[in-house]
This record gives C-alpha cells, sequence and structure tokens, in this order.
C-alpha cells in the first residue's frame, strides 16, 4: 500500500501539474483554430454575396434593392454560426442590417487593407466582425460586414480543455497502477535474485549481474556478523559471569531471558514445622542455575515442593537463590493427574527410555500423550504471560517439552527460542516406535536453535527429521529449513560452572579424606572410590557392583583395603522401573558385601539418599576414584564435578564410553560399563596408578572443564542465537527494500554501506 502511494502520488502531482498548465495552451489553440475558420467562413459568404450586393448598392435610389438587400442579408443570417450581417456606408453609417444585428454594434472602419477582423465583447459574448469593402475600387458603395457568435468556440476549447484533463488523469492512473505492478514483479525478482545469490558460493557465477553489488556487499555484512564466533573460537577467553553478562549486554543488548523447565532450581519442603530448600539431583539445574545467576531473568519451572505455595507472591514468583537474589523463579502447578500423564507417564515411561539405551521398554500411553500435551500448553501460556517484550531469548529444557518451542513460536512469533535436549537422541529406527513422532520433531522445529551435547545425536536428530518430515536438511550448516521457519541443529556439551560454588566453603582435602572415612566408619587408609548419582537404571550402578565383584576376585589384595561408597537419591520412585532398579542394586550390593565383607569392612558401602552439593563436593575430595558407568548418558555432570572438586589436583576418573562426558574427558579411564570384568580392570588401574599420572590426566582434564566451563556453553549458544536474531535483522532489510520505490541496484549497494547493523 505504502509502496502504491509513493508510485501514484508523485504520478497525479506531475500529471496535474501537466494538466493545469496545458489546458490553458490548448484551449487558447483551439481558440485560434476556430477563429480562423471562422474568418474563412466570412470570406467565403463575402465572396458569394459581393457582386449581388455590390450590384444592388450602387442602385441607392432603388427601393426594390434595399428590400432585395435585406432579404440576402436574412437568407445569409440563417447559417447557424452568422449572427448578424450588416451594410455600411462610405460614411460609416449603417444602411442595412439583417434583424439580429445587435444595438450596440456601430459599423466598423472601412478596411483600407482589402479586409478586417475584430473581436469585440458584447452583453451575449465574443463576436468576430468581419469586414470587406463591398467593391475595391468603389469605396462610395461601403463595406459588408458579417458578425459571427463566437461563444460556441468558448464552449469548445472550456470543454476540451475538460476532456483534456480528465484523459490526463486517466493516464495518471494507469501509468502509476502500470509502474506499481511492473516494480513489484521486478523487485520480487531482485530479492529472489539477492537470495539465490546468497545461497550460491562466492566466484561461481550463480550471482546475476544485476544484483552483484548487493550480494557482494551483505556477505561482507554477514563475514562480519561471523567475527565474534571466529574470536570466541579462535581466542582463548576465561568464560565467567562476566563475560557472558557483557555478551549479553553487547550481543543481545536488551535481551529478555526466560529459561523453561520441569525440574525447580529449589525446592521448598515441609520438615516437621520447619521449611527447607532443596537443591535438586538434576544436572539441568547444576548447568543452569549459574548462567541464570550471572544473566538475571526468569526461571519457569514446576513447583513440585510441599512448601512451594506457600513461599511464592501472588503471582507464584519468587526470588532466587534465597541467600542472594538474582533472578525470579516462578512456578507452574500441576495436578497429580497432570504429573502422572505428563511427567511419570510420557516423559519418563516413555521419552526417557525411547532415548536412552538401557534395554528398558518404552511406553506410550495415549492418555499420557494427551496429559503431555496439555502441559506443554500450560507452560506455553506461562511464558507468554512472563514475556515482557515481544522477542524474548527463551532457553526451553529436555524431553518434558518437546512441544513447547512451536507453541511458543505460534504465540511469539518473534522470540528466539534455544532448545536444549539433556539426554541422547535415539537413531530413527528406535525413534520410529513413538506414535507421535511428527508432533514431537514439529514441536522442536519451532526451535530457531536445537543443541544436544554430541555431533552424534545432532546425526540421529537430522536422520529422524530426515525419515519423518517433509523438509529441507542443510548438511553442510546443520539447518532444517521446514515451512514455519528454519532451525540450526547443533552440539552444545554442556558443562559446569567454574570453579563451582559448591567448592567455595570445602575444607582442605586432607581433612576430607578424614572425616568421611570417619563418619563411614572406613579405615584411615583406605582406598575409597565413589559414585554419586540418582537412583536411575542408566547409571549402571549394579552393573558398577559387579564390577567391585570382579575386581576383588581378580586382584584379592584389594580385600579390605578399598571400598565404593555409592551414594543415590532415589528418584521417580512412583515408576516400577525405578524401584526395580534401587532393588536390584541393593540386592547386588548386599550378595557382594556377603561374598566379601570381613571385620567390620564391605566393599560397598551404598548410601540411597539426596546429598545436597556441598556433601557430594566433599565426598568427591575425600576419594582416590570416581566411577561413572552410566549405561548412557547425554554428558553426565558427575564426571566434571568430580574434576572440578580436585583441586589438589589428584583423584582417578573411570568414565563410561557411553556418556557424552567420555568425548571431552579423554584422560579418564574409559570403560564399556556392559564389560563388567573390563570394568574391575579399570577400577584395579585407577587404584594402582601413580601419583604422576595421576596428576598429568587430572591437569588436562581440569584444563578442558574449566575452559569449556557452563559459561562457554551458554555463551557459544547465545552467540548463535545473537548471530541469528542479526540475519534476521538483515533479512527485514531486504524485505523493507523490496517493499520501498524501486532505485537502481547500483545506486542502493552504495547507499546500503551502513556497516554492522
Ligand atoms: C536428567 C534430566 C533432567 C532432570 C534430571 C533429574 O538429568 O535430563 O531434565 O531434571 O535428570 O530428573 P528429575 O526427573 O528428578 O527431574
Amino acid at each position: 500500500m505504502r509502496m502504491a502511494f509513493r508510485f501514484i502520488l508523485p504520478l497525479l502531482l506531475v500529471l496535474g501539474g501537466t494538466a493545469w498548465v496545458a489546458a490553458p495552451l490548448v484551449g487558447d489553440l483551439i481558440e485560434r483554430w476556430f477563429r480562423a475558420d471562422v474568418e474563412m467562413r466570412s470570406q467565403l459568404v463575402f465572396h458569394s454575396v459581393q457582386d449581388t450586393v455590390a450590384g444592388l448598392a450602387a442602385d441607392t435610389a432603388d427601393r426594390k434593392a434595399g428590400r432585395r438587400i435585406a432579404e440576402l442579408f436574412q437568407r445569409i443570417a440563417l447559417d447557424e454560426r452568422v449572427l448578424a450581417i450588416g451594410l455600411c456606408g462610405a460614411d460609416g453609417q449603417l444602411r442595412q442590417r439583417s434583424p439580429a444585428w445587435p444595438k450596440a454594434m456601430a459599423c466598423p472602419p472601412f478596411p483600407t487593407a482589402g479586409q478586417s477582423f475584430t473581436v469585440e465583447r458584447l452583453d451575449g459574448g465574443p463576436v468576430l466582425s468581419a469586414t470587406f469593402p463591398v467593391a475595391a475600387d468603389r469605396p462610395q458603395l461601403g463595406s459588408l460586414v458579417i458578425l459571427h457568435d463566437l461563444r460556441f468556440i468558448e464552449r469548445r476549447s472550456s470543454s476540451a480543455e475538460i476532456y483534456l484533463a480528465a484523459a490526463l488523469a486517466v493516464l495518471a492512473l494507469a501509468a502509476a497502477v502500470v509502474t506499481v505492478l511492473v516494480a513489484r514483479f521486478t523487485l520480487r525478482g531482485w530479492v529472489k535474485a539477492v537470495r539465490r545469490g546468497l545461497a550460491s558460493q562466492p566466484g561461481d557465477g550463480a550471482v546475476s549481474p544485476e544484483v552483484a553489488p548487493l550480494v557482494r556487499e551483505m556477505r561482507k555484512m554477514i563475514r562480519e556478523l561471523e567475527a565474534p564466533r571466529a574470536l570466541t573460537e579462535a581466542i582463548r577467553i576465561d568464560w565467567s559471569p562476566d563475560s557472558l553478562k557483557s555478551l549479553l549486554r553487547d550481543e543481545l543488548p536488551g535481551a529478555e531471558v526466560l529459561v523453561v523447565s520441569n525440574r525447580e532450581p529449589y525446592i521448598h519442603n515441609h520438615d516437621g514445622d520447619t521449611v527447607t530448600v532443596q537443591r535438586p539431583a538434576s544436572g539441568l539445574v547444576t548447568a543452569l542455575e549459574p548462567v541464570m545467576r550471572a544473566c538475571g531473568g526468569t526461571w519457569i519451572a514446576h513447583g513440585s515442593g510441599s512448601a512451594d505455595q506457600l513461599t511464592v507472591d501472588a503471582n507464584d514468583r519468587l526470588m532466587v537463590p534465597p541467600d542472594r537474589p538474582a533472578y525470579t523463579l516462578r512456578r507452574v502447578w500441576l495436578s497429580e493427574e497432570d504429573q502422572d500423564g505428563y511427567y511419570y507417564g510420557f516423559a519418563n515411561e516413555g521419552m526417557w527410555p525411547l532415548c536412552h539405551i538401557a534395554f528398558i521398554r518404552p511406553t506410550f500411553r495415549a492418555s499420557d500423550w494427551d496429559r503431555y500435551v496439555a502441559v506443554n500448553r500450560t507452560f506455553a501460556e506461562a511464558v507468554v504471560a512472563e514475556a515482557r517484550t515481544p522477542d524474548p531469548v527463551i532457553l526451553v529444557q529436555d524431553y518434558h517439552f518437546a512441544l513447547l518451542p512451536r507453541m511458543i513460536r505460534e504465540r511469539l512469533p518473534e522470540a528466539t527460542v534455544i532448545t536444549f535436549w539433556h539426554i541422547p537422541w535415539p537413531n530413527p529406527e528406535v525413534f520410529s516406535i513413538c506414535p507421535w513422532k511428527e508432533e514431537i520433531l514439529d514441536g522442536l522445529l519451532g526451535s530457531s536453535i536445537l543443541g544436544f551435547h554430541t555431533q552424534f545425536h545432532c546425526l540421529n536428530f537430522l536422520e529422524s527429521v530426515d525419515r519423518f518430515l517433509e523438509c529441507h536438511i542443510d548438511r553442510e550448516h546443520s539447518v532444517v529449513r521446514a515451512s514455519a521457519g528454519t532451525t540450526l541443529v547443533r552440539p552444545y556439551p554442556i558443562s559446569i560452572e567454574w570453579p563451582p560454588a559448591a567448592l567455595a566453603g570445602q575444607p582442605p582435602v586432607e581433612e576430607c579424606r578424614a572425616r568421611v572415612r570417619e563418619r563411614f566408619g572406613l579405615a584411615p587408609d583406605l582406598h575409597l572410590a565413589v559414585g554419586v548419582e540418582r537412583f536411575d537404571y542408566t547409571k549402571g550402578i549394579a552393573d558398577r557392583f559387579r564390577a567391585v565383584a570382579s575386581l576383588l576376585e581378580s586382584h584379592p589384595e584389594w580385600i579390605g583395603r578399598m571400598a565404593l561408597l555409592q551414594v543415590a537419591a532415589p528418584t521417580r520412585g512412583r515408576l516400577a522401573a525405578y524401584r526395580d532398579t534401587q532393588a536390584e542394586a541393593q540386592a547386588v550390593a548386599d550378595e557382594v558385601n556377603a561374598r566379601f565383607g570381613r571385620d567390620g569392612w564391605a566393599p560397598i558401602i551404598l548410601v540411597p539418599r539426596h546429598h545436597e552439593p556441598d556433601e557430594v563436593f566433599t565426598l568427591f575430595r575425600a576419594a582416590d576414584l570416581c566411577l561413572v558407568s552410566s549405561l548412557h548418558d547425554g554428558m553426565n555432570l558427575v564426571a566434571k564435578e568430580f574434576v572440578a572438586a580436585r583441586d589438589d589436583g589428584d583423584g582417578v576418573l573411570v568414565l563410561s564410553t557411553f556418556a557424552g562426558a567420555s568425548r571431552e574427558l579423554l584422560e579418564a579411564l574409559i570403560v564399556n560399563p556392559y564389560d563388567i570384568r573390563g570394568m574391575g580392570e579399570a577400577i584395579q588401574a585407577g587404584l594402582s596408578m601413580p601419583a604422576e599420572q595421576r596428576r598429568e590426566r587430572m591437569k588436562l582434564m581440569r584444563e578442558m572443564v574449566g575452559e569449556h566451563n557452563i559459561h562457554y556453553w551458554a555463551g557459544r549458544m547465545l552467540l548463535d542465537a545473537a548471530r541469528m536474531r542479526k540475519r534476521r535483522q538483515i533479512e527485514r532489510e531486504i524485505v523493507a527494500v523490496a517493499a520501498a520505490p524501486a532505485r537502481p541496484a547500483e545506486d542502493r549497494t552504495t547507499k546500503g554501506k551502513r556497516g554492522k547493523t
């Protein structure tokens, strides 16, 4: 519409001005043409009657002659255009006239030059008097005067002016419409050519010459946008809360940050008459909480604690952390039925076993799916309610919210949705058993960015999309283009805070060793292995105990000299698979202890209760070895926490090859958790490893985690988001240019040099 006005208005002005100037000229021209006509006609009339009139005028004494002149004049005056005709004497007196001769009209002077034409303005309008000598050689006969009514010329000339103006107006309109249409088509083609040009490789000749300068300019701008990535990847930045804050300030100025997860970072529970705060055993929370402390913003999560309702304000919000408030926690309430269907049902009996290779059969119930859809919608409402701007950065977390990205995109189309999938993504064969696979993929593709821990999981996801959805996958850039938008699919290996907050109040390592050994009644010189997890079947806890048995079998010298302290937080206890896991682990521990235990020494100490981060860190510092033998794990942050806890530079990590962390912590002793004997041998190798080698390995692992900490993880995702927002801005500019009046491409290119947007 704006474009149409831009074209039509100037055209109308120009053509209106032309009409205003040209119309009087045209009118004047027409008047002159008609007047020449009238003069010729007068001459014609005069020549046809000249002889008759001369003859009759000479015979002045004959009264008959006078009557005949009068009759002749009457006949001539019948002509529509002839107003009157008269005969003037040599003395200038009117001697004969037709009846319509105006009274005010006197005889014009005798035409000495052979004829004369003058225009007089009488009451009725302009009158042309054409005067001819009756006989050129006898001036005494007087002159013949023919009067013409010129009003018709005026009428015609003003009609011509009106027609001209109307014709120009119609022409203007037609020209404007044609121009707008042609401009539209041309610009559309031009925008397409620019897009094609940008998608092609420089120098492959695919860019049309018309848009080549503009494409060159835009490529330069996009290269400039790539600069921050190059910077972070080329230069070793010490990622910290401050660098994350400055990234937000510089690259995403004014952006509002919202996090959505099922698990909340702080749970308030009743404990007798008091209310206690619990930090949940969740890798997701461990990772995200420091990010939120640095960025501020709002974290939306399920309020699952028994005292959660007591501690929020009227809008279900509270500031956390309790001791140093830095961001808002917005709690969402779910009914028992919601939790059964969405959390225990679809999320933990469907998606969790589907994504983890632990040989537990996923269960898919339609009623659970319905709850899952409904709860995702509830969270979408909460996101919309919490968002204060139309384009917040929303960090959606994990398999509880596969549908949420699309739901958010529909409600907040300008938002940047970064979804992170904290668990593995299965291969397409495995994924295909999910009855709602298309909905899940489509829901996730509502994200601007979709992150996994490893490239392997990204590839599994892209394969699944390829197999089950109709869309374009750009494998080179790891981008999925669907009709509803574009999603960047990338690996972002998650990490932990460096140094972790839980390390701050820790006593020296020696003291931790002494305390823990004393607490569990262990000999001061006992070699201690620790395991810290949720009681989940993916963690391979029972197999770990079997590996201890294998160690003691193969290397009996460790009997009475080593123990595995396994703390495991009971989790998802309403599900049979979890109760069975705990029961099995307990049974295996009892069996191994019964078989090898003696004199107050047991090889396995199983503590099935939740431990707060401080307690966990003390355990890590007290240990000689940490055992992380997950059957399958997206990342496993326990491995990284162990490394972070060892600021003394000592300790051995035994790590499952099926945990994402094994891709980064290469100096760990990598094991196959299904190979019990191999795991036993790895424990043996770890317990007997020379101090120098332990320290060398720990040093490298600490460098890795320190560098690639949680702020690095968040920073990379936010940088990608910033780049995406800037690209979208450029695209918007292209569209805006398409809507603006056409200018030559070359011209626009030079004016478009405005650097980074
Ligand atoms: C995994 C999941 C998290 C979850 C955590 C604890 O790490 O990826 O999303 O929070 O387990 O499980 P829970 O069911 O207790 O939240």
